[in-house]
């Protein structure tokens, strides 16, 4: 036999390796083709038999052309072996001495605990709990409330028009609802209504684009400015305690007259004064008043009869100064870190 015909056999049991190499699937396949190759009768220690029938001067080359197929075959069977046994480690391979997987036990985020809290307090006091759409027409979010066209509470900075001819806003209050509520039924009229609002605010420490208020109206004959006091110092000590202090201050809103804003005492410093409260010791809540007469003309609700006072709550405002949070962003920002505290 010359050195030509045996190179000739090795390049076929080189082709033929490679391709059995490319078709072979998982552990066993792998197995028998080693065995084919490179298992003690398999085709490579058939070529190197045939060594022996080489003439003397063609061996060494016969030789190193064995030797090179040799090395080639083990490398390749070994990659392909190293390939399979990282995929079937991932698959198989289990460290029972691991400590177990705890299952993931989610809870109640912090704005919906306040939210229950505020709605329980509410409730209890004799008021039921309404709802109203977050998406609004300009009527319901604007008109009905006496807020006329002209008016800043329309400016483009905080209302998120969704339509090109600005009829439709997403709501910048939950005040829209008294009006939805007061359309359905005739006095009295005793409700809360909490919900998401949305407003073209940059977020910071305390703005975020969406938000929360729980709005609040009660209507009936002889309401008066003292009712609300009233109820909305007691919403204040249920929720922090009797130390809790409000006070109002005179404000306008165009759906109520009088208008005021009301503060809670800083639950921080307990009044002293620090960042939360921009050391003035209290904290803003929302606005409240006496219902505008007009309010009651755009429903269909005699004034001359009836009185009722309305008043918005933050809702992140509040959780804030539960939880001492200091960033508003922190509660839209789904931070585990964040929310496993509560
Ligand atoms: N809707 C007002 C606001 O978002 C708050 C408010 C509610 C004021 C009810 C008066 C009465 O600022």
């Amino acid at each position: 036999m010359s050195v030509e015909t045996l190179k000739a056999q090795i390049n076929t049991v080189e082709t033929a390796f490679k391709s059995s190499l490319e078709k072979s699937a998982g552990q066993d396949g792998l197995e028998a083709l080693r065995i084919q190759f490179l298992g003690r009768k398999g085709a490579l220690t058939d070529l190197f038999k045939l060594l022996g029938s080489l003439p003397a001067e063609e061996k060494r080359l016969g030789g190193q052309a064995l030797n090179q197929l040799k090395n080639l075959m083990n490398q390749q069977f070994q990659d392909r072996m190293n390939d399979l046994g990282e995929s079937r480690n991932e698959q198989t391979f289990f460290d029972f001495s691991l400590p177990g997987d705890v299952g993931y036990v989610g809870r109640i985020h912090p704005i919906s605990t306040i939210l229950r809290e505020i709605k329980s307090c509410f409730t209890s006091m004799g008021f039921s709990v309404r709802q109203g759409p977050e998406v609004e027409t300009e009527y319901y979010n604007f008109d009905a409330l006496n807020i006329s066209k002209g008016h800043p509470a329309r400016d483009m900075q905080d209302t998120l028009f969704i339509d090109e001819s600005n009829e439709i806003v997403l709501r910048t209050h939950t005040s829209p609802v008294q009006v939805h509520v007061m359309e359905s039924q005739a006095p009295p009229v005793r409700i809360i209504a909490p919900g998401r609002c949305y407003r073209r605010d940059t977020p910071d420490a305390t703005h975020s684009p969406v938000f929360h208020q729980v709005e609040g109206l009660c209507v009936d004959e002889g309401v008066s400015f003292a009712d609300l006091k009233g109820v909305i110092q007691t919403f204040a000590k249920r929720m922090f305690g009797s130390d809790m202090k409000i006070r109002f201050r005179p404000s306008f809103f165009p759906f109520t007259e009088p208008s005021a804003e009301y503060d809670f005492s800083c639950m921080m410093c307990k009044g002293k004064g620090c960042r939360v409260c921009s050391g003035t010791g209290w904290v803003e809540i929302s606005g409240a008043g006496m219902v505008n007469p007009a309010v009651f003309k755009s429903v269909g609700y005699d004034p001359e009869k009836y009185t009722g006072y309305a008043f918005g709550m933050g809702v992140e405002r509040i959780a804030m100064l539960v939880y001492e949070v200091h960033d508003i962003r922190l509660f839209y920002e789904n931070d585990m870190r964040f929310l496993k505290q509560f």
